[in-house]
């Protein structure tokens, strides 16, 4: 794949089967370095991220909990802290690389008991309806070939009054504050994805796929339209990520 292909991968231009191919392919080359890569990418501040949807999900002993798109299972650890002996965490995502990558970890880690891994499509989730406590996505939901199709399942899997949070990218609102973050995005971020991770074309996707993303107001009124009440966003470290939280 070329570099000059790779704007065209933007959820907007896409064909959705398309897309998952694309996606996929970019997470099997990326799965090893994954962990390493956000948080040089991120200065290490996706982690604060994390623990901020945490504290805002604010999961209790008992709670079931499932972590689509769960990746290398950051999210999955942290919430398997909350959730007790009695809790469950189902980290839940369809790349068997990314899922094999965060294993070793979280066989190491304490809560590892409450930490079930499933390969599976966030756009048919494989729960029934009404079982989870609470259901998360973390830098996922972009990535879907139908976004609306994965909130839509989130919200089917999740109990009347279980609530679900989705973490992601967005586009900071301040002008000055964007021409900075655009610079470290289109040529900082694809240089060092090129030099450390051997791909320049899936860090470049990642720059891209944030520009072409919904607003954090498109995205409440989508959750909204599928039915979650008392839907609220936070934008976090000037609006490059924002947090949306809903409740079933
Ligand atoms: C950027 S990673 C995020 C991983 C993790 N949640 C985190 O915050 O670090 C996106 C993940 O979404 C997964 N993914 C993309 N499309 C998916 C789909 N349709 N169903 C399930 N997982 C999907 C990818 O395999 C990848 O592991």
């Amino acid at each position: 794949m070329s570099h000059a292909d790779i704007p065209s991968m933007g959820p907007e231009r896409t064909p959705a089967g398309t897309k998952v191919k694309q996606v996929q392919g970019l997470f099997d080359r990326v799965a090893k370095r994954y962990d390493a890569m956000n948080t040089i990418l991120s200065l290490g501040i996706h982690h604060v991220w994390k623990r901020t949807a945490m504290r805002l999900l604010s999961l209790g002993p008992g709670d079931w909990l499932i972590d689509v798109c769960g990746g290398t299972g950051d999210l999955a650890l942290l919430s398997a802290k909350h959730v007790g002996n009695s809790g469950r965490v189902i980290l839940y995502d369809m790349n068997r690389a990314m899922i094999e990558a965060g294993r070793p970890r979280i066989e190491r880690s304490p809560s590892r008991d409450r930490i079930e891994l499933v390969l599976g499509d966030a756009e048919k989730i494989s729960f029934q309806d009404n079982c989870f406590d609470a259901a998360m996505v973390g830098f996922g939901i972009r990535n879907l070939g139908h976004m609306e199709r994965g909130l839509r399942e989130m919200y089917r899997v999740i109990k009347p009054g279980g609530k679900a949070l989705c973490l992601e990218f967005s586009n900071p609102p301040s002008p000055l504050f964007r021409s900075v973050y655009d610079f470290y995005s289109f040529h900082v971020i694809p240089l060092l994805g090129s030099i450390l991770a051997g791909s320049r074309e899936a860090y470049s996707y990642l720059t891209e796929s944030i520009r072409v993303f919904s607003s954090p107001e498109e995205l409440a009124a989508m959750m909204r339209d599928i039915g979650f009440r008392n839907v609220l966003y936070r934008r976090l470290t000037r609006g490059i990520a924002t947090i949306h939280l809903g409740d079933k």
